[in-house]
């Protein structure tokens, strides 16, 4: 029952947003060989490839005129588009959900060094597979093409995460980094 909800909920955000198209599957598919590579259990990977599925699931709330914008947001709209996450966690609220997989969609906008949003959390005080999907989530949006920005290559992803590594946790961004290539990532 939970596979079909993350695929009607994931449908639903890329219709509205057509630039996400396949952003969803392939954080899913990319989730699970992260979490197999880091040796998580069965259950956590299942929970993340789903988390990581339905991670901007509160995008439903925010404006397709915003969600489009093919220029840089402005302050307000930005105010705005960081109310997703705290608008999906309370969206989830009353399917009754793993609180794991409810994480990922409340923080996975949380930086490492406390600079994130929407609750400003630090180091391992963030849910693991929160900071699992930060890396997987920032890794596709820099590999894809959007209106306001051309996706580089994978090798150059890495050297951009690895640039702002005080946003991610050291250990799974080296690990990931280690992973990606061999994943032809
Ligand atoms: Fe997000």
């Amino acid at each position: 029952m939970l596979e079909k909800i993350c695929k009607f909920v994931a449908g639903i955000v890329e219709g509205r947003d057509p630039d996400l198209d396949g952003h969803h599957r392939r954080l899913g598919q990319c989730a699970r060989a992260f979490a197999r590579y880091i040796g998580c259990s069965v259950e956590e990977m299942e929970l993340l490839s789903i988390g990581a599925r339905i991670h901007d699931f509160g995008k439903l709330s925010i404006s397709e005129h915003i969600l489009n914008k093919p220029a840089r947001l402005t302050a307000s709209e930005f105010s705005l588009v960081k109310q997703h996450t705290d608008i999906g966690f309370q969206l989830l609220a009353p399917l009754d959900i793993d609180p794991r997989i409810s994480e990922i969609v409340r923080f996975h906008h949380e930086n490492f060094d406390g600079s994130g949003y929407p609750a400003g959390l630090a180091g391992t005080t963030i849910p693991f597979l929160a900071r699992m999907t930060r890396i997987l989530d920032t890794f596709d949006a820099l590999t894809t093409s959007r209106p306001y920005h051309l996706g580089v290559s994978g090798d150059e992803a890495r050297q951009l995460l690895q640039r702002e590594a005080h946003f991610y946790d050291p250990d799974l961004l080296r690990a990931f980094c280690t992973m990606a290539p061999a994943i032809g990532q």
